[in-house]
């Protein structure tokens, strides 16, 4: 275990054998589709990997960098796109890949405006989901994981950008933040 973790919530082997599951359940719902993958960066990256090698689907794959300054007192909840949107999913079957949903402030936003673009159908696929922090009415279709509300970093997850690498979703230490 990383020495800055305090415990592991999920080791390597559950999270891949989950990840399978879950492109088992897309690639029979998605049967006779060409949905889009749509990667929402960079918490997703790792997730997306893994999960389109388990979809037997001629899918396609896009990506969306967003800027989130939910922290900083003098701008809260405000989202911005920081990479543009130069994406057409007009008439397309879309699946939204997410890290984790935590207050559901930064999929709002990014729904509306995928909304925008008048996709035949959208599909959010999250691998965890802590309910328990919900602020805005979001629900995903599809959950990896549905957890407390803990901060988790790895697989993708990140800490002030570190711990992205790490094989496992684990929880820091509290001495990691002071
Ligand atoms: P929301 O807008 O509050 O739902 O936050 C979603 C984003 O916050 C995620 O895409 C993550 O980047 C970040 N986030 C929320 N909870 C955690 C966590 O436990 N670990 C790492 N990042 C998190």
């Amino acid at each position: 275990m990383h020495k800055d973790l305090d415990y592991v919530m999920f080791d390597q082997e559950t999270i891949s054998r989950r990840v399978e599951e879950m492109g088992r359940m897309l690639t029979e719902e998605y049967a006779g589709k060409s949905p889009v993958l749509l990667c929402i960066m960079k918490g997703s990256l790792v997730f997306t990997a893994d999960l389109m090698r388990h979809l037997d689907l001629p899918c396609t794959l896009e990506s969306i960098t967003l800027s989130s300054y939910r922290d900083m007192a003098t701008r809260p909840g405000a989202i911005e796109v920081a990479s543009p949107v130069n994406l057409d999913l007009t008439g397309r079957d879309v699946i939204i890949l997410e890290d984790i949903l935590d207050t559901g402030k930064t999929l709002s936003f990014t729904l509306n405006l995928l909304k925008l673009q008048n996709p035949a159908s959208m599909k959010l696929v999250v691998l965890l989901d802590k309910p328990s922090r919900r602020e805005a009415p979001v629900e995903a279709d599809l959950v990896g994981f549905t957890i407390p509300d803990a901060f988790v970093v790895g697989y993708g997850l990140d800490y002030d950008q570190k711990y992205r690498n790490l094989p496992c979703i684990g929880v820091l230490k509290p001495s990691v933040y002071s």
